[in-house]
């Protein structure tokens, strides 16, 4: 039993059903998420809550519904995926970034401990113990800054130089983690991914973004010239890697993770209107790419993010399997074929985000 937070989100809901697959053969999961705008259930149809996976709507900085949880179904591992996690949600209003990702992994963080320090030392067959706890911090590439487009790929040993609210508040996470570690002995785990695409991702970021604007037929904003850079991951591949350090990651190490896939955004956004050309020609005749539009940059805006996987490939042997050109095929696919559940996350909360962050831009 393992017990995941933010669990109805684009992450932690594929990470949900890579675990729960049979063929994985792993046992069953709490899923605690608060459903803010981001959490979506529709993200966990067909999985119910029991037999297998049991959902409880709830704030991880709850100490008493945390603790409760994790008495009444002992996990052998907590993996946090809760965060409010859109820099430009964060850069107009970055409360609740320090609210949930720094205070409320506090208090994730003591809730645990407080569990673990009861757990029995020695381990017993399947039951958990002192020995066998693992609490998985899911973080970001964004902690380490911004690079040069010579530098190399971001290693573990990267210092930290956090640039957006978001990134500053997943850094001070981070910190909360080692530091938990370091003092009070608490087996964690860290790991940094780079930018995560595929099916489910709120259409907020980039990705499904241009897909669905592309779509109806509206501008595809591009920030700036464009020619950021982002190591691009497809988000089963990421799920797979988290089972791995879940399940063999020495405790107290961080494990970065990327796609080997850096692209600039333009191109990023080019790559989806050729493939929409392609299964779902525009009805103007044209191509997609005539959608797109350069728009204001994002104050702050951090030029590129590339990683150096090597360590969780060579400790752990893990390896993406898609590679970005299969992974967007597959994500363009899933937005076409999943027209009810666009129509659902676009409510009027996100026709509203639009307005706000874009105003007659997109
Ligand atoms: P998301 O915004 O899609 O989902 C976040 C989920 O957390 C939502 O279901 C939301 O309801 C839940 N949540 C928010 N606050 C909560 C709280 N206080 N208590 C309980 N649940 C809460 O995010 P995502 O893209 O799935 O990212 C998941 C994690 O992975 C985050 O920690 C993020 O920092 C990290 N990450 C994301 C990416 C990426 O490209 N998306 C890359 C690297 C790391
Ligand atoms: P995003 O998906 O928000 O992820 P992150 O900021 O965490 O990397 O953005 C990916 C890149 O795309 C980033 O460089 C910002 C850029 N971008 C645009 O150019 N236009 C947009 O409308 C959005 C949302 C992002």
């Amino acid at each position: 039993m393992i017990l995941v937070t933010g669990g109805a989100g684009f992450i932690g809901s594929a990470f949900v059903r890579t675990w729960l697959d049979p063929a994985a053969g792993k046992d069953g999961i709490v899923n605690l998420d608060l459903l803010t705008y981001a959490g979506n259930m529709q993200n966990l149809a067909g999985l119910g809550s029991g037999e297998g996976h049991w959902f409880e709507r709830g704030d991880i900085g709850d100490r008493a519904l945390v603790g409760a949880l994790l008495r009444r179904h002992r996990p052998n591992a907590v993996v946090n995926f809760a965060a409010e996690s859109h820099v430009d949600r964060s850069i107009s209003a970055a409360g609740t970034f320090i609210e949930t990702n720094v205070v409320g992994l506090f208090n994730l963080l003591e809730s645990c401990r407080a569990y673990w320090l009861e757990l029995p030392e020695g381990s017993s067959g399947d039951a958990p113990s002192r020995e066998s706890f693992r609490f998985l911090q899911v973080s970001t590439d964004e902690v380490y800054g911004s690079l040069g487009s010579d530098d190399p790929p971001f290693a573990e040993t990267h210092r930290y130089q956090p640039n957006s609210p978001y990134s500053a508040s997943k850094a001070a996470g981070d910190h909360l983690v080692r530091a938990w570690h370091h003092t009070y002995g608490f087996p964690v785990v860290t790991t940094n991914c780079s930018n995560n695409y595929g099916p489910r991702q709120f259409p907020e970021k980039l990705i499904p973004l241009a897909i669905l604007n592309a779509l109806a037929g509206k501008p595809i904003p591009v920030y700036g010239d464009g020619r950021q850079i982002r190591d691009w991951l497809f988000v089963e591949d990421h799920c797979r890697a988290i089972c791995r350090v879940l399940e063999q990651g020495r405790p107290g190490e961080i494990y970065n993770i990327g796609g080997k896939s850096e692209r600039r955004n333009l191109a990023v956004v080019e790559a989806i209107c050729d493939l929409l050309d392609g299964l779902s020609p525009a009805p103007s005749g044209g191509s997609y790419r005539d959608q797109i539009r350069f728009v204001a940059d994002r104050p702050g805006h951090d030029r590129r993010y590339a990683i150096d996987s090597r360590k969780i490939e060579r400790e752990l042997g893990w390896q993406p399997t898609e590679t970005f050109e299969t992974g967007l095929a597959r994500t363009v696919r899933w937005y076409l074929d999943n027209k009810d559940w666009v129509e659902a996350v676009q409510s009027g909360a996100y026709q509203q985000w639009l307005a706000d962050q874009y105003g007659d831009q997109a």
